[in-house]
């Protein structure tokens, strides 16, 4: 099995003294696409901020590349190669697109990279961050996180209350940054039959556990947990 890229053994973690993570265990590898669902409120923001180091981590070890992370801070985490789009698509709003992409952009990055993945945002290059559609600020918020090079990307629900037309864009751009295999990406997203037909493995949160990690192929099969963990039905 190929070296795990990011690596979170026995983690619990949460906000203050409240502790949100129980046992978390959970490794990706390079080029993994990986779905995280579960209902509001199971944890999947605190999963994706604690591999970010926005929680307190009270158990456990987080590794990136073998090394520990646990204590480095979140400004060093994106440098070492996590990305995370936040569930709140943070852009600067006072900013025009192209400056938002500037802003953000790191090492050998180019906004090329960030207008051929969207094609809309070149066109809207020189409007400010308020002048966006939400769709529009998802690839924005997106697309800055690309611009830090993330080898690990982070997705909290950007489908959130999006247009069908434009889930099916963000979803075709998340099927590139997958395809070149040299970056892991994590969808969390509550669109389940999306989110599994993404992601090649499914995690499965409820109350802050993981309760099934595997093929997302096995996980479209288990209607039982779907129901249980998610309550929704899927049709496969
Ligand atoms: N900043 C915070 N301070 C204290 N508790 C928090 C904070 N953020 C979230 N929580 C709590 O942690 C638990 C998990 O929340 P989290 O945001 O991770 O869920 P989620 O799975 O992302 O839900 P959603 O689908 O609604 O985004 C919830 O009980 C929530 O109330
Ligand atoms: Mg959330």
């Amino acid at each position: 099995m190929a070296e795990p890229l990011l690596e979170l053994s026995a983690v619990t973690a949460g906000y203050g003294p409240t502790h949100v993570l129980r046992g978390i265990d959970l490794s990706l590898t390079k080029g993994e696409r990986l779905a995280v669902i579960g209902r509001n409120g199971a944890g999947k923001t605190t999963l994706l901020a604690t591999i970010m180091g926005l929680t307190r981590l009270h158990g456990g070890k987080v590794r990136l590349h073998g090394l520990e992370i646990g204590a480095m801070a979140p400004f060093r985490r994106n440098a070492a190669g996590l990305g995370l789009v936040p569930q709140t698509r943070d852009i600067f709003p006072s900013l025009s697109v192209e400056e938002n992409l500037l802003s953000a952009m790191r090492g050998d990055a180019s906004l090329d990279e960030a207008y051929t993945l969207f094609p809309r945002l070149k066109e809207r290059r020189r409007n400010g961050g308020t002048q966006l559609s939400g769709g529009e600020q998802q690839m924005l918020a997106i697309a800055r996180t690309l611009m830090t090079r993330p080898e690990v990307i982070l997705l909290d629900e950007p489908l959130e209350g999006l247009a069908p037309v434009i889930c099916e864009q963000l979803m075709a751009a998340f099927e590139e940054l997958a395809t070149d295999g040299t970056r892991a990406v994590v969808l969390v997203e509550q669109h389940v039959e999306a989110a599994l037909s993404f992601a090649t493995r499914a995690v499965l949160m409820s109350n802050g556990q993981i309760v099934f990690d595997g093929p997302a192929t096995e996980l479209r099969e288990r209607p039982d947990l779907l129901h249980r963990h998610v309550g929704v039905g899927i049709e496969t």
